[in-house]
């Protein structure tokens, strides 16, 4: 349930027509909804309210620090993975406390900027990184606290590039060494090991996969407990998916009973690090039409947003919506809606359906809030959409439009002789 919807035959977000947010602040612009975040982290959280449990949202779908700050306002803590989401996630106000810290390539600088911060744990990739992440803390007089990530090797089902759970994967230590990392790691002077972790893969539609992940995972778990350890939390990770078109992924509820069925006698406090579940339907992508074009076998609309703004249909193939902003009696038309960089791959769907448009028309492209503005870039030295907050009839710019100097800033022409 989002709050996008036709009110008189204009789309709006909450109470306030689109229409006027591309008046006020132009398009391409990311337009999010806070009844929907706020809708969307209780629902997920709120699954879980009778476990001790933390819900760190990934900031990697979204990492705008309005939307942090919203969501750490509601007690969430945060999944970062490097030092910029660290910088971000402390400045939103998140309490370093409820922060954890994923990655399979952190850097010496990331790892000491962490441990003086006093976040809650790493979950750790490597051996390597174990020996690292021990000596960073002991030469800060500090003991940090650790998961190891396991790569309990469960397929996913999902797209191959965000499949993270499976032995051919880069992540995670494979689950038959994680006993001996364990041990070793419990040894060195600047750790403390207080959890297990994995992450499986993202838009996950079912929960076998996360009952037969954390089945492995309770049996590591058993195992460690008789080694003497003393494992305080389990992390499951994110990957809960989302309806991007006629997708039934699990709701949080039914995936909340899965985990909890094998947790109780556990003792321990479940992390959770959803990222598109709880952003994902929260926002689109508002673009208008530049020019329609009839090409030689498919007519195309060229609009203002490119795989620049959006990255996900050229990276994936992943589907995204589109809805015209103005509901009209047009007749429909078959139409690839693309953007106006230099690549074949520039497309935010294909073979769509929709009312005939006209030069100047808008249209939203739905669920773009998880890994949307979050994956922009400035290719073709295109300035990256504003991001927009509605709540209510309010409309909150939270990041503006970048501008020609933001593109151009930091670099410089040499004296080169
Ligand atoms: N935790 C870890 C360690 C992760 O690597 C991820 C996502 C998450 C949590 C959050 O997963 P979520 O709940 O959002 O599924 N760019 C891709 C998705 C990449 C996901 C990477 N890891 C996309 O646009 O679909």
């Amino acid at each position: 349930m989002n709050h996008f919807s036709y009110i008189d035959g204009e789309l709006c977000c909450e109470n306030v027509p689109l229409r006027r947010i591309a008046q006020d602040v132009g398009t391409p612009a990311y337009i999010y909804s806070h009844a929907t975040l706020v809708r969307h982290f209780q629902a997920f959280d709120g699954s879980f309210k009778d476990l001790d449990h933390l819900t760190c949202f990934s900031v990697k779908a979204c990492s705008n620090l309005a939307i942090l700050n919203l969501l750490a306002s509601m007690g969430a803590g945060v999944d970062i993975v490097s030092g910029g989401e660290l910088h971000r996630a402390l400045l939103a106000g998140v309490p370093a406390d409820r922060i954890v810290f994923s990655g399979v390539g952190k850097t010496e600088e990331e790892i000491r900027d962490a441990v003086t911060a006093g976040i809650l744990m790493f979950n750790v990739e490597s051996h390597q990184e174990i020996d690292l992440l021990s000596r960073a803390a002991e030469n800060l007089g500090k003991k940090a606290r650790i998961a190891l990530r396991i790569n309990p090797d469960v397929d996913p089902k999902t797209h191959p590039y965000i499949s993270t759970g499976l032995r051919k994967n880069k992540f995670g230590i494979p689950i038959e060494d994680a006993e001996e990392q364990y041990l070793r790691a419990a040894g060195l002077p600047g750790l403390e090991v207080v959890g297990i972790d994995c992450h499986l893969g993202s838009q996950i539609t079912e929960v076998g996969p996360f009952v037969d992940g954390l089945n492995r995972l309770r049996n590591l778990l058993d195992q460690l407990k008789k080694r003497g350890l003393n494992i305080r939390y389990l992390d499951m990770g994110g990957g809960l998916g989302i309806t991007y078109d006629t997708e039934q992924p699990p709701e949080p509820i039914d995936y909340a009973r899965a985990l909890k069925e094998r947790l109780s006698g556990t003792d321990t406090t479940l992390i959770l690090e959803p990222g598109r579940v709880i952003v994902g339907n929260a926002a689109v992508l508002l673009v208008q039409v530049l020019f329609t074009k009839k090409g030689a076998t498919r007519n195309f609309l060229v609009t203002n947003g490119g795989m620049n703004d959006l990255v996900r249909p050229s990276l994936y193939g992943s589907y995204h919506a589109v809805w015209p902003v103005a509901k009209t009696d047009r007749p429909p038309t078959t139409v690839d809606v693309v953007g106006p960089i230099c690549e074949s791959s520039d497309f935010l769907a294909k073979e769509r359906s929709l009312p005939e448009a006209l030069p100047g028309d808008l249209l939203a492209v739905m669920s773009a809030g998880a890994y949307g503005f979050s994956m922009s870039s400035n290719y073709n030295s295109r300035r990256r959409a504003p991001e927009i907050l509605v709540k209510g009839d309010a409309i909150h710019v939270i990041r503006r439009r970048e501008t020609f100097e933001d593109l151009t800033r930091g670099e410089q022409i040499p004296d080169l002789g």
